[in-house]
């Protein structure tokens, strides 16, 4: 077939070619250490499980309302309402099939041609592929972080914002850098929205929101009053449960938004896998069984990490305080990201993901995930290390 039978240019995901990569040289018997992809490594919660079998038992296995069950969509309502999100109401609520799809059927649903997207960079892989298929004719307006604290570059930010700005797209716990937003930096960046674009919606990506493991506690945006009711919080169970291929996610959205999403939702999956919805239900009568066991091994390794950047005048961390990641300055050792990722393969069988792959100017940092088992993570960062200092 000729290769204009395709009419999208669409990159892979950096990160899923480095698992990928990982999952290629095991097959083959050859080590590697895999510091790339964000999979927490624990294993599904049992009632879950549980949940899920009885539910197919039981003949749950039929189309569900495209906006999902209502005693899921009141789970992930009180959940968010006690964590004061204004919009939290079983209405404003769509369940989708992950929270990526969450986050393309809300871009699906806001953008028009010519609308302006602001992205805090480094951000997610997926956010500029999902704004070109959401809406070809939007624009992307990339904001760096400061590179010192990855906090918002707020100058740089209050020129990003102006009338043409639809949507703007925030993090936290951010992938790839760990960083939290203190309740602080949350009410500035709400007001200076608010004043400079005042049309403006927030999608407020907070899949990472139990993984908040640092000593900074996440603030939703959604609970901010200058933006709260613009706000399009997404969550879901992949990272806080493990369930990364269950694929179940969710977005909480003002009334009509969400009324348009259902929409979207009824003509591209009918709805989300039915028996999956009520394992989900059992996530969240669990609560956060087990997870503080989780969140203290990722604190774990993040200080391992620091640690040995603080001891290598090459490498400079910016501590991360929660999600799955930490963002590794390499910039010390002379090598371009993409360079010191397919070298430290090469050599040191390490996989880490180049920090370009999350904006084009970072090509001076290494994405890290958390995610190894904490004494493999170990090896993988004293190797790392070992590499860093074997180069002239
Ligand atoms: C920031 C961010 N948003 C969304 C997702 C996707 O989540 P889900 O598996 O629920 O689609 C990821 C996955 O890595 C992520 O890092």
């Amino acid at each position: 077939m000729s290769p204009a039978a395709v009419a999208l240019d669409i990159p892979v995901a950096a990160t899923l070619r480095t698992g990928a990569i990982a999952r290629a040289r095991r097959a083959r018997g050859e080590p590697v250490i895999s510091l790339g992809l964000g999979e927490p490594e624990f294993a599904t919660p049992p009632a879950v499980l549980e949940a899920t079998r009885r539910a197919l038992a039981e003949g749950f296995t039929r189309y569900s309302s495209p906006v999902g069950l209502p005693e899921l969509r009141e789970l992930i309502a009180g959940d968010l309402r006690c964590r004061g999100v204004l919009l939290a109401e079983p209405g404003n609520v769509v369940v989708t099939p992950g929270a990526k799809a969450a986050m393309f059927i809300t871009l699906r649903v806001l953008l028009r041609p010519g609308d302006e997207v602001v992205l805090l960079e480094p951000c997610y892989v997926s956010y500029r592929p999902q704004v070109a298929l959401a809406c070809p004719g939007a624009v992307v307006r990339g904001c760096d972080l400061r590179r010192d604290d990855f906090a918002p570059d707020w100058p740089a930010l209050a020129e990003c914002l102006g009338p043409r700005t639809r949507v703007v797209v925030t993090n936290f716990p951010n992938n790839p850098t760990g960083r939290m937003l203190t309740p602080l930096e949350l009410s500035r960046l709400a007001r200076l929205v608010a004043e400079r674009a005042p049309g403006a919606f927030v999608i407020a990506d907070e899949v990472y929101d139990r993984l908040d493991w640092g000593g900074v506690r996440l603030s939703p945006v959604g609970a901010a009053a200058p933006v709260a009711d613009r706000t399009i919080t997404i969550g879901g169970l992949s990272k806080r449960c493990a369930m990364t291929g269950w694929r179940i996610g969710w977005l909480v959205a003002p009334a009509e938004v969400a009324a348009a999403a259902g929409l979207v939702q009824q003509h591209l999956n009918t709805c989300t896998c039915t028996f999956i919805q009520k394992g989900a239900c059992a996530a969240f009568a669990a609560g956060d069984d087990g997870l503080d066991a989780y969140r203290r091994e990722l604190d774990e390794r993040a200080w391992v990490l620091n640690e040995t950047a603080r001891a290598n005048d090459r490498l400079r961390l910016v501590p991360p305080q929660g999600g799955l990641f930490a963002f590794l300055d390499v910039s010390g050792t002379g090598l371009a990201a993409d360079d010191f990722a397919a070298r430290l393969l090469e050599t040191s069988s390490v996989v880490v993901t180049p920090g370009n792959a999350f904006g084009r100017s970072w090509t001076d940092h290494i994405r890290v995930s958390l995610c190894a088992p904490t004494a493999e993570f170990r090896t993988g960062v004293s190797l790392l290390d070992r590499f860093v200092r074997g180069l002239p």
